[in-house]
C-alpha cells in the first residue's frame, strides 16, 4: 500500500523530470468485460480518462452506459471543491450497494482525489469493497492493479511525488475532431484556495518536439482542431533546458497548420507579450483566451497568492483586446474567500464591468483541507456568499448575452462537432471565439468548418444557418 502525503506533494525540489516512455500493457485476462467509466472535473482529467479507457480497450474490455452492466467500474474523480467530494462519495453508495450483489465487480478509484490522504483514509475505512485506489501520477499502471485485483489483493498505490512525463501514451480519444494535446502537467502556482499543485504534481513540460509531432499526427488522422492543456499554459518550458516558453511552442504548433488550436489555462500573470503576438499573428490559433480573475480586491488577490493586482489584470486584459483582433474572453471567479469583504466584493463587480467578460465560472470559495486559505478565518455566513454569487452571476449573464446578441446577423466561422440535443434537424459546433451555435446543417457537414450567418442569441447560445443555405 502506497498512501499519499500532502506535506510530500508540496515538496518542490529541483530534481529533473524523468521523461519516461509509456510502458507496454502485459496481456491480461479481461477480454469481453464491459467497464463503465465516469469522469469528474476539468479538461485534464477528461483526457486522462481518454487514457483510462484506452488500457480498458486494450485489455479487451468495451464501455457500458449502465453502471448495473458493468464487470469494471472507474471513477475518475475531481478535487477541486467540496461539492465535486460529495458527488463522488453520493455515488459510491449506489457502487456499494451493486457491490452486494455482484461482488464480483472491480470498482477502482483514480484522479485528484485519491491524491488527497483524508479522502483516501476514508475509502479504506469505510468504503473496503473498493478495490483499487490510484493517483494522477501513476495511471499507466492500471492494467497490472486490475489483474492484482482479480487476484482478490487490494490496491491503494498513490505516489506524492513531483511526476515525471511520460511520452507515447495511447488514448481513446472521445471525438475525432477535436483532440486535448498535454503540454505541461502540474502546477507550481500554490494558489492559497487551490488543491491542484498538492494533487498534480510540480509543473512539467513535454518536449516541444513531442507535442508538435502529436499535433501532426492528429491533423495526419484529420483532426480539425487541438486544445493544448495545462493548469498554467503560460509556464510551459521554463523547466527545459532548451529555454522554451509558451509562445516558441505555440507558433510551432501552429506552424503545422493543423486549421484551429486552443489553449486552456493561462494565468494572468507573466503572460508575455510576445504569447500576444503570436496569438494575434497565426490565423489557427483561435482569438478566445481564457484567463482567471479569481477576485477584483487587491487585498483578496494577495491573500489567495495570486501574482497580480486588479491594475494589473486591466492593463493585460486592455493589450489583449487591443492586439488580438476580435478576441473573446472568459474567466472564472471566486466570491466568499476568507475575510472578502462587501467592498471587496464590489471590487470584483467593477472590474467585471470593466471587462465585460464573454463568460465567466463562478465559484463559492470552498476550503480544501492542507491548502492554506482553508485556515484562514472565515466569518462571512453562507447566505451572504450565495448573495453576492447570484448578483456577480447576473451580471456575468447580462454580459455573455450582451456579446451573443452583437453576433445576430453576422457571418461567423462554426466548426461542426454532431448533432443538436435538443433538435435532431440542428447540429451544433463552436466558433473561433468559443460560442456554442446550433446551426441547421447537412450531417455530411460535421467535422467541417463552415460559414454560418447567426440568426438569433440566446443566454448561453446561439442558433445560425450556414450560409450556402440563405436565399437572398
Ligand atoms: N489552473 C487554472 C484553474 C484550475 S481550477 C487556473 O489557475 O486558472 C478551476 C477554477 O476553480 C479556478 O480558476 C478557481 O476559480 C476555482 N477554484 C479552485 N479552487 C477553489 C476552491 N477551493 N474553492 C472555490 N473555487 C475554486
Ligand atoms: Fe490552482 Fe492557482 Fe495552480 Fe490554477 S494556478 S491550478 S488556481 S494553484
Ligand atoms: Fe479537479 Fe484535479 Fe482538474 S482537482 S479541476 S480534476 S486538476
Amino acid at each position: 500500500m502506497n498512501l499519499p502525503n500532502l506535506k510530500e506533494a508540496k515538496k518542490r525540489t529541483n530534481a529533473k523530470v524523468l521523461y519516461k516512455e509509456t510502458p507496454t500493457i502485459k496481456n491480461h485476462s479481461f477480454q469481453n468485460k464491459k467497464y463503465f467509466l465516469r469522469t469528474y472535473g476539468c479538461q485534464m482529467n477528461e483526457h486522462d480518462s481518454e487514457q483510462i479507457e484506452a488500457i480498458l480497450v486494450n485489455l479487451g474490455m468495451s464501455p457500458c452506459d449502465e453502471l448495473t452492466d458493468a464487470d469494471v467500474i472507474v471513477l475518475n474523480t475531481c478535487a477541486i471543491r467540496e461539492n465535486a467530494h460529495d458527488k463522488v462519495f453520493g455515488y459510491l453508495g449506489r457502487i456499494k450497494h451493486l457491490k452486494k450483489e455482484r461482488p464480483e465487480v472491480l470498482v477502482a478509484i483514480g484522479g485528484c482525489m485519491s491524491q488527497e490522504e483524508n479522502v483516501v483514509n476514508e475509502l479504506i475505512k469505510r468504503h473496503p469493497y473498493v478495490n483499487i485506489v490510484f493517483g494522477t501520477h501513476n495511471i499507466h499502471e492500471l492494467a497490472n492493479y486490475l489483474q492484482n485485483a482479480l487476484e482478490n489483493k487490494q490496491e491503494v498505490e498513490v505516489f506524492s511525488e513531483e511526476g515525471c512525463v511520460y511520452e507515447h501514451v495511447s488514448y481513446k480519444r472521445a471525438s475525432n475532431i477535436t483532440a486535448w494535446v498535454n503540454i505541461i502537467y502540474g502546477c507550481d502556482k500554490f494558489c492559497t484556495y487551490c488543491i491542484v499543485p498538492y494533487t498534480r504534481g510540480k509543473e512539467r513540460s513535454r518536449k516541444l518536439e513531442e507535442v508538435v509531432q502529436e499535433v501532426l499526427s492528429l491533423k495526419e488522422q484529420g483532426y480539425q482542431e487541438v486544445t493544448l492543456l495545462g493548469q498554467n499554459v503560460n509556464a510551459y518550458g521554463h523547466d527545459l533546458e532548451e529555454g522554451y516558453e509558451f509562445s516558441d511552442l505555440l507558433e510551432a504548433v501552429a506552424k503545422t497548420n493543423i486549421p484551429r488550436i486552443r489553449f486552456v489555462t493561462s494565468h494572468p500573470w507573466n503572460f508575455t507579450d510576445k504569447m500576444i503576438e503570436v496569438i494575434a499573428q497565426y490565423e489557427n490559433i483561435m482569438p478566445y483566451i481564457h484567463l482567471p480573475l479569481q477576485s477584483g480586491s487587491d487585498r483578496i488577490l494577495k491573500l489567495m497568492g495570486r501574482r497580480y493586482t486588479k491594475e494589473e489584470y486591466l492593463a493585460l486584459y486592455k493589450k489583449m483586446k487591443e492586439r488580438i483582433p476580435n478576441v473573446a474572453i472568459t474567466t472564472d471567479i471566486i466570491v466568499g474567500f476568507p475575510g472578502e469583504t462587501e467592498e471587496d466584493f464590489l471590487d470584483t463587480l467593477e472590474v467585471v464591468d470593466a471587462c465585460q467578460f464573454d463568460g465567466a465560472y463562478t465559484f463559492i470559495f470552498s476550503p480544501r483541507e492542507g491548502t492554506p486559505a482553508a485556515k484562514m478565518v472565515d466569518s462571512t455566513p453562507l447566505e451572504e456568499k450565495e448573495e453576492r454569487l447570484h448578483r456577480l452571476n447576473e451580471k456575468i449573464n447580462s454580459y455573455s448575452k450582451m456579446h451573443n446578441e452583437r453576433l445576430v446577423g453576422k457571418v461567423v466561422p462554426v466548426l461542426l462537432l454532431g448533432p443538436s440535443e435538443k433538435d435532431k434537424d440542428f447540429l451544433y459546433g463552436y466558433t473561433d471565439t468559443m460560442k456554442l451555435v446550433n446551426v441547421k446543417a447537412p450531417t455530411s457537414d460535421i467535422g467541417k468548418i463552415i460559414d454560418v450567418l447567426i440568426t438569433d442569441a440566446k443566454s448561453f447560445s446561439l442558433d445560425g444557418q450556414k450560409k450556402e443555405s440563405i436565399t437572398m
